[in-house]
C-alpha cells in the first residue's frame, strides 16, 4: 500500500514537473492520437513531389528556426490562392519557407525575393533552391533587411516576416506602402516565441488592415489583409 502511494506520487510529480519541462525543450513529445489532420501533403504532380522530397531532405540536415511543415503548407496555400506574383520574405535562413513559396509560385508564375543577414545561411539556401530546381524563381538578397528592403521597387503581393521580431514594426513601416491593396502580410512567431507587442498593436488597431491569428499549429502566424 505504501509503495503504491509512493509510486503514485512519483508519477504525479513527473507528469506535472519533469515532462512539461522536457516537452518545452523538445526532448519529449507528449503522445496524441494520430488523426487524418496529420496526413502529409499529397503531391499532385512530379514537380510537387520533387519539392516535397527536397524539403524532407532539408529537414534531416541542420535547421535554423525554419517553418514547420504545417506553417509551410499554409504559406504555399495562401500564395497560390491569392495568385501572388511577388512574395517578399524577411529571414531566408536555409530556405525551407522559400521552397514552400516556390511550390505555389511555380503555378502562379510569380517570384520570391528573400532577405537574409547571415551569408552562410544565404549560401546554403541558394544551394537548396538549386537542388530543388526553383532558383530561377528566387532572388536571395544578403544583408541587413532593415536596409536592403528600402531598395525594393516592385509591388508586393505577400510580405512574410520571419526574422528578428523587434524589427517587425520597422519592416511594416517601410514595406506597407509597397504592398498592393488586397495583399497580405504574414507574420511568423505570433505564438512562440512570444510576439512583439508593438507589432501586434500596429496590425490590430489600423482600420486599413484586417488581421487574424492562426495559432493552433507551428509557431503561429498573423495574417493581415491590406484592405482595398
Ligand atoms: C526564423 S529564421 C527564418 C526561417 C526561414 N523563413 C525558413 O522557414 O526556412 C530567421 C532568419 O532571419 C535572419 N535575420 C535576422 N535578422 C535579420 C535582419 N536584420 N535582416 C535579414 N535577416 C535577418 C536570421 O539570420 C535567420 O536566418
Amino acid at each position: 500500500m505504501r509503495w503504491f502511494w509512493i509510486s503514485g506520487c512519483v508519477l504525479i510529480l513527473a507528469a506535472t514537473t519533469v515532462l512539461p519541462g522536457l516537452a518545452q525543450r523538445g526532448q519529449f513529445q507528449p503522445r496524441r492520437p494520430a488523426t487524418a489532420f496529420d496526413n502529409p501533403p499529397q503531391a499532385k504532380d512530379e514537380e510537387e513531389q520533387k519539392l516535397l522530397n527536397v524539403l524532407a531532405e532539408m529537414r534531416k540536415g541542420p535547421r535554423y528556426a525554419n517553418v514547420s511543415e504545417q506553417d509551410g503548407r499554409l504559406l504555399r496555400l495562401l500564395t497560390e490562392a491569392t495568385n501572388a506574383q511577388h512574395v517578399v520574405e524577411i529571414g531566408t535562413s536555409t530556405g525551407e519557407s522559400g521552397v514552400w513559396f516556390a511550390m505555389a509560385l511555380r503555378k502562379t508564375g510569380g517570384k520570391l525575393t528573400t532577405h537574409e543577414i547571415n551569408p552562410q545561411r544565404a549560401q546554403i539556401a541558394e544551394e537548396n533552391f538549386r537542388r530543388a530546381g526553383v532558383d530561377d524563381l528566387i532572388t536571395v538578397v544578403v544583408g541587413d533587411a532593415h536596409e536592403t528592403v528600402t531598395r525594393i521597387d516592385e509591388p508586393i503581393d505577400i510580405l512574410f516576416l520571419d526574422a528578428n521580431p523587434e524589427g517587425y514594426t520597422d519592416y511594416l513601416e517601410k514595406l506597407v506602402p509597397k504592398i498592393r491593396p488586397g495583399g497580405l502580410i504574414l507574420a511568423h512567431n505570433m505564438r512562440s516565441p512570444p510576439p512583439n507587442p508593438d507589432y501586434v498593436e500596429a496590425i490590430t488597431t489600423n482600420p486599413d488592415f484586417e488581421t487574424t491569428f492562426l495559432l493552433m499549429e507551428g509557431s503561429g502566424i498573423g495574417v493581415t489583409l491590406i484592405k482595398r
